[in-house]
């Protein structure tokens, strides 16, 4: 790797000529004794430092989604065996993607990417079993309760099966809640209303989760969903629990996605969800995590307000100030993730660098778009070796 000073160069001159004319014109008017040579106005990044995932190596697993290997390039490939111990396949495991047709199963990527996996010592998590979205009408097509849960059935047992001993976890469940309230201040499992509850009831969880476990029953399952952390969907997620429990679902963890943006993350009710999940016997893992910089972010489905920046280093280049916010927003969240080591088992990135991200144009990762670190990557390490009182997780 080259000195960091090369590398800031080009950021400066590509993205940061708004505050460079302003702060030329600044000096101008009060000459100080600041340098006049650009990089000062950048951030330095420390881009030997240890690596996340050795600094977090005691803790939990640290992850990033992506179909590996694909179109990864090798210095791609490098990053996620350096930076990561762990890879869920960001689409190609999906129920439309790996089963888009009752008889048609495409499992070229899946197995490309579990051998991947396997010959870099990455562990995988698989994602995702049962969704409303990315889902094909077949399922559903024609169906009593009865053809409904057996096509459940054969896609999980097939799926799961296939990777029997291979893959560490499951989503098994994915956003099942609905986001608009239940009218009863979240008495309920306020569930949404997808085909899946419209033809199988809210039985469908529960048999899910049996059907996964009895195709590998040393695969950890998960319940995975956004915005269960706080408010109404938190205690809707409560009760959906308590009742899974109950009915005997093997379920071993809660996944909170983590879309969230630098003013947004609720970083109190986060960390009394994680320690709400605890009281029911269940460990959590951030599924999802990107705190984008700009805009508002979220779960849901379909693009996001940066969606329509220029693919591949388009967009507006993030500032000083939006770096240094994220930074401390991501040592805040790891602040949490430590003080609840005990419960969080995994922290997962939703994608590689901020080229590899569905939030292109918001900056949401810790890799640059040029796969340089960002100071939010420093900042989590931070977090654990030099932590800043500041950003200490809520007592
Ligand atoms: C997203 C992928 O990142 C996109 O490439 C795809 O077009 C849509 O799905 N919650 C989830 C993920 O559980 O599967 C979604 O992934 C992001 C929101």
């Amino acid at each position: 790797m080259s000195p960091h000073s090369e590398r800031q160069i080009p950021l400066l001159v590509a993205g940061f000529c708004a505050t460079l004319l302003a702060t030329v014109a600044a000096m101008a008017a009060e000459p100080t004794s600041r340098p006049a040579s650009a990089p000062s106005l950048v951030p330095a990044v420390d881009q030997q430092g240890p690596t996340i995932k050795d600094t977090y190596r005691n803790h939990c697993l640290i992850g990033m989604a992506g179909d590996l290997p694909g179109n990864y390039s090798a210095l791609e490939k490098a990053l996620v065996k350096e930076n990561f111990n762990i890879v869920t396949p960001e689409n190609c495991m999906k129920p439309a993607l790996v089963h888009p047709g009752e008889d048609t199963w495409r499992f070229e990527r899946p197995d490309a990417l579990v051998k991947w996996c396997a010959d870099n010592t990455v562990a995988v998590h698989g994602h995702t079993l049962v969704w409303h979205a990315q889902t094909n009408a077949w399922f559903f097509r024609d169906g009593d309760k009865a053809k409904v849960t057996q096509r459940l059935n054969d896609h999980i047992s097939t799926l799961v099966g296939r990777y029997k001993g291979k893959i560490r976890s499951w989503d098994v469940v994915n956003e099942a809640i609905s986001d608009r309230g239940d009218g009863q201040t979240a008495q309920t499992e306020n569930l949404r209303n997808s085909s899946w509850l419209q033809t199988m009831g809210s039985e469908f969880l529960t048999l899910a989760f049996k059907f996964a476990h009895k195709a590998d029953p040393d695969a950890k399952l998960y319940y995975n969903d956004y915005g269960i952390e706080a408010g109404p969907k938190h205690a809707s997620s409560m009760v959906l629990l308590k009742r899974l429990i109950k009915d005997g679902a093997p379920i071993h963890g809660v996944g909170i996605q983590g879309h969230w943006s630098t003013n947004g993350v609720p970083y109190a009710a986060l960390d009394k969800a994680i320690a709400d999940y605890a009281s029911l016997g269940l460990k959590v893992s951030v599924t999802e995590l990107d705190v984008t910089i700009r805009g508002s972010s979220g779960g849901q489905f379909g693009p996001g307000p940066g969606f329509g920046g220029r693919r591949f280093g388009g967009g507006t280049p993030a500032s000083p100030e939006d770096l240094t916010a994220q930074a401390d927003a991501y040592a805040r969240l790891f602040a949490i993730f430590i003080k609840r080591k005990d419960v969080v088992e995994r922290v997962t990135f939703w994608g590689l660098s901020d080229r590899r991200t569905w939030r292109f144009g918001q900056h949401p990762l810790i890799l640059d778009s040029n796969n340089q670190r960002k100071p939010a990557y420093v900042a989590i390490v931070d977090a654990l070796l030099h932590p800043n009182p500041d950003l200490a997780a809520p007592r």
